[in-house]
């Protein structure tokens, strides 16, 4: 039973931009053996075309028949994904304040949402996964094996993305901070699935911690889980 659960396990984790969840997933896939997506590399994606394509980002329909014209893939790497859009690499492009913006204005729209869901739940289907976003616990896997909403406050989470990103993108501090309070303001008041924690999922908040004190904290849970006994 307990060998067969780590072989389909299914960890969701969800929080707001920049509360860690991208490097806790990429170490915890690495720990426990598992396969890690990135959800919201998808909706990047999706929302470069939508760039590329010059389409409207309030309108659904418009971007409907987009996402019948789009191929999105994921390709697992040792650190986060890989992604492909339309068999194109993107993995960097997507990181990119137009896309970043982009991304959280296409991602409230429920057609895109359904459409998103279902390529998630597909392949998530085998388990053996660490699924990360804002909704995987509440939407994409509600009946996955650990859930984790990773959260911390804006400032701290501001910082961590400006540094992340400081190699990669050209944007000062206070920019950063006010993207991300803007994208925050949108991703938790979208009418379709606002981030919000699952009800039984377990709430770390970061502020105060280093990564190994959150990483400790999550393989604690995922060991509990799989040998079948309450968080500790
Ligand atoms: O995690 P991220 O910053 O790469 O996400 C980009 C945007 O995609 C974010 O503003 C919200 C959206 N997103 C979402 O709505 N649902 C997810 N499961 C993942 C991301």
């Amino acid at each position: 039973m307990t060998e067969d659960l780590a072989r389909h396990l299914i960890v969701a984790i969800d929080g707001p931009a920049g509360a860690g969840k991208s490097t806790v997933a990429s170490r915890i896939a690495e720990t426990f053996g598992l396969v890690n997506l990135e959800t919201g590399a998808m909706y990047r994606a999706f929302a470069l075309k939508a760039i590329e394509s010059d389409a409207n980002f309030d309108d659904p329909e418009e971007l409907q028949r987009l996402a019948a014209k789009t191929q999105i893939r994921l390709a697992p790497a040792r650190q986060g994904n890989g992604v492909y859009l339309d068999d194109i690499e993107v993995t960097r492009r997507i990181r990119e304040p137009d896309v970043t913006a982009a991304a959280s204005r296409v991602s409230v729209h429920p057609e895109i949402r359904r459409w998103m869901v279902a390529m998630q739940r597909q392949l998530g289907a085998a388990g053996g996964i660490v699924m990360e976003g804002r909704d995987i616990g509440t939407a994409v896997f509600p009946h996955a094996d650990v859930k984790i909403f990773l959260d911390a406050a804006a400032e701290t989470r501001g910082q961590r993305r400006f540094q992340q990103n400081a190699s990669l993108i050209d944007q000062a501090p206070q920019a950063v901070l006010e993207e991300l309070r803007e994208r925050d303001r949108r991703d938790r008041t979208r009418a379709e699935s606002p981030l919000a924690p699952a009800a039984d999922a377990i709430l770390i908040d970061s502020t105060h911690l280093s990564l190994d004190e959150v990483l400790a904290r999550v393989e604690s849970i995922i060991s509990a889980r799989l040998a079948g006994k309450p968080p500790a």
